[in-house]
């Protein structure tokens, strides 16, 4: 079974798809942390993540692995090292932003998944799991939320991960020229269809969007879909 589920950042995919995979017992895949591994090489190699040739050329002699967790997560591995929490930085954060509009980054990266996705199955979270990466599962979910919320909690999550106090409205103004960029860009940009289930997250806790999306695959396995 694949899962796949997409929305803008601060919308709450992490918390709520690793909670889903916890509760069906499958693996969970965050493949943000993908397109931020190679945000965090390109911060640490000093490459312009403007510099289109040089990151694609990156991208494709990235040594990216996936190492299973006891829990059904995975670790992304740059070398054989896990990246750890660092990806979540500032700078990174922005960098990535950038680097995931490459349509020779989005191929790498999305070859990586539909592999996983089809060897594993999963909860696999992103931009475009349901659109490109594996458009083929019925059960996609397009989790949204008012750009001021989102603004919010990645002001929280910045917070803990950097141990920085950015200012919450330059949170705000850099969330809206990611949702820009994601939107806009050429290569499977951010969008959802018919084939969706959306959920409004700013509406509802946690608790009640993980039973929503659990309850919404379990009547339709039941029904025979
Ligand atoms: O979900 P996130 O905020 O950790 O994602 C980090 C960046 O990676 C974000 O700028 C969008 C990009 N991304 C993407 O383009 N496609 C995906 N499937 C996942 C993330």
């Amino acid at each position: 079974m694949i899962i796949a589920i997409d929305g803008p950042s601060g919308a709450g995919k992490s918390t709520v798809a690793r909670a889903v995979a916890r509760e069906l017992n499958l693996p969970y895949l965050e493949t943000g942390a993908m397109y931020r591994a190679l945000g965090l090489e390109v911060v640490e190699r000093g490459i312009d993540p403007e510099d289109r040739a040089s990151v694609e050329e990156l991208a494709g002699v990235l040594a990216l692995d996936l190492d299973r967790r006891p829990d059904g997560s995975f670790a992304i591995l740059v070398a054989g090292e896990p990246v750890g929490t660092r990806i979540y930085g500032l700078q990174v954060t922005e960098a990535t932003s950038r680097i995931s509009a490459y349509p020779g980054v989005r191929e790498y990266m999305r070859e990586l998944q539909r592999v996983f996705a089809t060897d594993c199955g999963g909860v696999l979270e992103g931009r475009d799991i349901g659109t490109r990466v594996v458009p083929e599962t019925p059960f996609k979910f397009f989790l949204t939320a008012d750009p001021a919320v989102r603004a919010e909690r990645r002001w929280r999550q910045l917070r803990e991960a950097d141990g920085a106090s950015p200012r919450l409205a330059d949170i705000e103004r850099e969330v809206r020229e990611r949702d820009e960029r994601d939107s806009s860009r050429e290569d499977s940009p951010l969008r959802w269809d018919e084939t969706y289930r959306v959920i409004d997250t700013g509406e509802l806790s946690v608790d009640e969007v993980i039973a929503e999306i659990v309850a919404d695959i379990g009547s339709r396995q039941n029904s025979g879909e």
